[in-house]
């Protein structure tokens, strides 16, 4: 990455879409290892951030991307698990993504967690790209590895096209009714106002090079001018992941967006009660092409500048929350980091009321996405935090006034081992799911039968 422009930051690509619809698997091919052999079950268990360079990326889309077209160092790719909302990855003023890719298995279509990401992309104006994944499962394919997908395509019979033409219009029409004009890729002409739709297969590659090329068009023509940073500033990140590492204690998985982070900086970082202040032990960070989550040959770096993934270890961090913001301090005072990432985390405030439903949530943007919800749904909120199900929580929901409201909605969380002999002896009812319309569909119903 060296002989680009390094003033140029990487673009950050968040790939979403519903459980299984082959996420990890698209990534996967793109970087040429197999992360989700690796996994149990191959659900992903954690967020994880993979820098893939201009180079590599042109390796692969062959004919579609010549690296001289492009003065970008590459894609910085993030991997989101099915079970785990998109809306963590936030950043200051909106979405931590540049740019998206919405992975949807042709034949399974949209699907709740396609919905869900849809929303987010609509509500931060994230450009993305559809890939229509797993074409090679249609009846009668006949598959051309890693080619680009116009001449597999071209290449099929006319049952197999048509089998696969049907599967596409339905995704389109799925796009049109969420309020987006989409078409097949090759037909879009202005990708600032359509959707481009790209059938593709993780399993085969094919398509894949179409996906890249699509990618790098959206962060080349639309981005370039946001992706110019100051990167000797100050550093700026967003926590994916509070872990515990050997060694180290309670460690950050944080996704740099802006300036530099060097070891020994002094951060401010949100945490459950107040921002924390601390000084950055270790900088760890994968290779490039690894993957955070599996790479335990962590390199220690002495500084990271954006875009990019990286491990903070550093005192006092077991308090800090997922999808909270991370600032250096640098040159400035203290305290004024320390009021902009309060400001920050103000805004992400829930509103409570004195009367309504207790709220726990994984991240502090899924808590924001469901208090969007719960919103739009006219539930109340008596009280909304990041954090697992503990005792103190079943004795507020406990204070409800109406019956209805005698409720905690948890958004993937667990349930500590003293709350759930509580939740046992009390009235509280308890509904915990990873889908935040499932959750405000279970509570509805819940309280239809209540009414009955
Ligand atoms: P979560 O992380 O659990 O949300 O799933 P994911 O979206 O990352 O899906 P993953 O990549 O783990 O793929 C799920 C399953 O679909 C695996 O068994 C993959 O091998 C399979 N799969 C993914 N992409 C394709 C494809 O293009 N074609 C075929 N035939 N199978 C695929
Ligand atoms: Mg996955």
């Amino acid at each position: 990455m060296s002989d680009h422009d390094t003033s140029l930051r990487t673009p950050i690509v968040a790939v979403l879409g519903h459980v299984d619809h082959g996420k990890t698997s698209l990534l996967d091919k793109i970087r040429g290892s197999a992360v989700s052999d690796g996994e149990a079950g191959a659900i992903t268990q954690h967020i994880g951030a993979t820098a893939v360079p201009l180079e590599t990326i042109a390796d692969m889309a062959g004919d579609l991307v010549e690296v001289e077209d492009f003065d970008l160092p590459g894609l910085l790719f993030i991997d989101t698990p099915g079970h785990h909302s998109f809306s963590t990855l936030r950043s200051r003023g909106g979405a931590l993504a540049d740019i998206a890719i919405l992975v949807v298995d042709v034949n399974d279509g949209f699907q709740p967690q396609t919905e869900e990401a849809l929303d987010i992309l609509q509500r931060t104006g994230t450009p993305f790209v559809v890939a229509a994944n797993k074409a090679d499962t249609t009846p009668g394919w006949n598959p051309v590895e890693n080619s680009p997908i116009k001449p597999s395509y071209d290449g099929q019979s006319d049952v197999a096209r048509q089998r696969l033409d049907e599967n596409l219009y339905e995704i389109i029409g799925q796009l049109s009714d969420d309020g987006f004009s989409a078409d097949l890729y090759w037909r879009v002409q202005n990708f600032q106002k359509n959707i481009g739709v790209v059938p593709c297969s993780a399993l085969t590659g094919e398509g894949v090079p179409d996906v890249l090329a699509v990618l790098m068009g959206l962060s080349q023509r639309f981005m370039k001018a946001e992706m110019e940073i100051d990167v000797e500033g100050p550093g700026e990140g967003t926590v994916l992941e509070v872990k515990d590492e050997q060694g180290f204690g309670a460690t950050l998985d944080v996704v740099v967006y802006d300036g530099t982070i060097k070891e020994g900086d002094q951060i401010v970082v949100g945490g459950v009660n107040d921002p924390i202040v601390t000084e950055i032990r270790a900088l760890l960070q994968p290779q490039p092409n690894a993957e955070i989550r599996v790479e335990n040959r962590f390199e220690r770096v002495e500084s990271v500048a954006a875009a990019a993934g990286v491990k903070i270890a550093a005192p006092d961090l077991d308090e800090a929350m997922a999808g909270a913001p991370v600032r250096v301090v640098r040159d400035r005072a203290v305290d004024d980091v320390i009021e902009e990432v309060k400001a920050e985390l103000a805004e992400i405030e829930v509103d409570t009321e004195e009367e309504g439903v207790v709220v726990k949530a994984d991240t502090l943007g899924s808590l924001e996405a469901m208090a969007n919800a719960l919103r739009e749904a006219e539930v109340p909120i008596l009280r909304a935090e990041v954090g697992d199900v503990a005792p103190r929580d079943i004795a507020v929901a406990g204070t409800a006034r109406e019956p209805e409201h005698t409720v905690i909605l948890g958004f993937n969380v667990d349930v500590l081992p003293d709350a759930e002999r509580e939740l046992e002896q009390s009235e509280v009812t308890l509904f915990n799911d990873d889908v935040i319309y499932q959750l405000v569909e279970d509570y509805e119903e819940h309280v239809a039968e209540m009414q009955r």
